[in-house]
This record gives structure tokens, C-alpha cells and sequence, in this order.
């Protein structure tokens, strides 16, 4: 039975990543921080799919290495979806934002890779990043969050070309859940301004960003590249986000 790491794996889009690998015969390690609870809800739920809980402040070094040795000396599948999402002014920000916003979104994958690296080759396995359409088209306010998601995605080209035959991929969704808080509520005129903007005129869910996963997980052949699960948003106007 193949095996797969997914950080952020208890909530959301995460996961969705996490059942839908247990639907295509994973066994699951779910990743979490802070939503112990939900990823002990999985366990619970799914006893034969899900391998463990492991818990894991990704900013923190020690714990990112403790989190790889948890997986054991093969891994065919590690998903790196844990990421922020913080707003702010450029200018009323400052570099320890930016340095925060890279160390989880940035350093903390490739970190992952690194250390999950024997076990990933042991298996002949893969990796897939979850990125962000605001990598290539950065929308006003998001700026740290936009650099760390482009940096991953050129991070996943270089890991490919550096790294095969380990096959390396990304994800890029554009809005597949609304943010918790209400930065774009129901009926405000942000919602309404991304919506227009998504051809198919949706959002997407958290099973789309899945369904992508699972494909290239199972691609053989494919490396180096981005899935974009957007609606169609970058074929026409370009970006998706409030
Ligand atoms: N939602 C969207 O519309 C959307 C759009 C484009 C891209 N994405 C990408 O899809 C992925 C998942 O998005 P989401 O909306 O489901 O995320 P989310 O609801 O904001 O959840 C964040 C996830 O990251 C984990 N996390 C946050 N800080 C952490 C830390 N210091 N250490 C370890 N884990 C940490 C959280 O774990 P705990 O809950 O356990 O703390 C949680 O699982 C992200 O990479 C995001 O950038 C999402």
C-alpha cells in the first residue's frame, strides 16, 4: 500500500488531499498543527487509512525534522498544502513579516523534501506542492504571500530537473474556499469582483484542488510541472483573488 505525507491535512483543502488519497488507496500520515482535534477526527473516522497524526510547528526546524523521521524509510507521496495566508500593506509591513511568511511557505516545503528525501527515493515517490494563482499574477495587499507561492512554484521546476527521477509537482489553485474571516463575505463587493473574474463563474472546492493532486500523483511521466485549478481564470482576465 503506498504511503503520503500531507501537511495541514485536518482542515480544508488539506483535507480533502488526505480522503482523497485514502479513496485511491493511500495510507494517510495527516500532518497538523493546530487542529489536533480534526486531524484525531480523521484517525478515528478512517483507523486502516489513516498511519498517524503527527503534530508539527512547520516554522520550527526541530519539529519539520521530527515530522520526516515520523514517516519512516519510504514514502511514495509527500504533499506540502500547510501554508499562511496573510494580508497587509506593503509599506505598512516589515522584513520579519516577510521572513515568517517564507519560512512557512517557502523554506518549510523545500525543508521537507530535504529531509524526506531518503524515503521518498526508497520509494520511487513523488512530491506536490500546493501553490497559489497569486504567484503569477500578485494581487494588491498579499505581496509576502504571492512572493513565497512563486518562489515554491520555480522551487518545484529546479527540484524536478535536480532531483529526477523523484518526480516533483505543483498545484495552483485559485479560490477554492473563502477565506474564514469576512474578506470576502457573502454579498460584499470583493466576492462579487472575484466571481466575475472566474469564467466558469465559481469558485472552485477544496475536492478540485484533490482531484489534481491524485491525478498527478498518479502521472508517471510528469514532472516539473503546475496544475492550475482555477475555472478558467487565467485564460481570461487573469488571477481570481479579492
Ligand atoms: N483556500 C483557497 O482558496 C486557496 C487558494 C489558493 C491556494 N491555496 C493553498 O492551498 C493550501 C491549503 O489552503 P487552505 O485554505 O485549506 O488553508 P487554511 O485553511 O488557511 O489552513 C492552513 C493550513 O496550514 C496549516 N498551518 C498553518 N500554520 C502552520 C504552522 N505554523 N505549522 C504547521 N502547519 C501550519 C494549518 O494547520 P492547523 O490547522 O493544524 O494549524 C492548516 O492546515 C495552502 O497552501 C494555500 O496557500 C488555497
Amino acid at each position: 500500500m503506498p504511503t503520503a505525507l500531507v501537511t495541514g491535512g485536518a482542515v480544508r483543502v488539506g483535507r480533502a488531499i488526505v480522503l482523497a488519497l485514502l479513496e485511491a488507496g493511500y495510507r494517510v500520515h495527516v500532518h497538523c498543527n493546530t487542529s489536533l482535534d480534526e486531524a484525531r477526527a480523521l484517525l478515528a473516522e478512517h483507523p486502516g487509512g489513516v498511519a498517524s497524526v503527527l503534530q508539527a510547528d512547520l516554522c520550527d526546524p526541530s519539529a519539520r525534522a521530527r515530522l520526516a523521521a515520523g514517516v519512516g524509510d519510504r514514502l511514495d507521496l509527500l504533499v506540502n498544502s500547510a501554508a499562511s495566508y496573510e494580508k497587509g500593506d506593503f509599506a505598512g509591513r516589515c522584513d520579519d513579516d516577510l521572513r515568517r511568511v517564507l519560512e512557512l511557505n517557502l523554506v518549510a516545503p523545500l525543508s521537507l523534501v530535504r529531509h524526506c528525501l531518503p524515503a521518498l527515493r526508497a520509494a520511487e515517490g513523488s512530491v506536490i506542492n500546493i501553490v497559489d494563482l497569486g504567484g503569477r499574477h500578485p494581487w494588491a495587499g498579499y505581496l509576502d504571500h504571492c512572493v513565497s507561492k512563486a518562489a515554491l512554484e520555480t522551487a518545484t521546476r529546479a527540484l524536478a530537473v535536480e532531483l529526477a527521477p523523484l518526480r516533483v509537482n505543483a498545484v495552483a489553485p485559485g479560490t477554492v474556499s473563502w477565506p474564514a474571516d469576512d474578506r470576502a463575505g457573502p454579498g460584499s463587493q470583493a466576492r462579487a469582483r472575484l466571481l466575475a473574474k472566474v469564467p466558469r463563474g465559481r469558485i472552485g472546492s477544496p475536492h478540485d484542488v484533490a482531484d489534481a493532486v491524485r491525478f498527478l500523483a498518479s502521472a508517471p511521466h510528469i514532472s516539473g510541472h503546475t496544475l492550475v485549478v482555477d475555472g478558467g481564470s487565467l485564460a481570461g482576465v487573469g488571477g481570481s483573488h479579492a
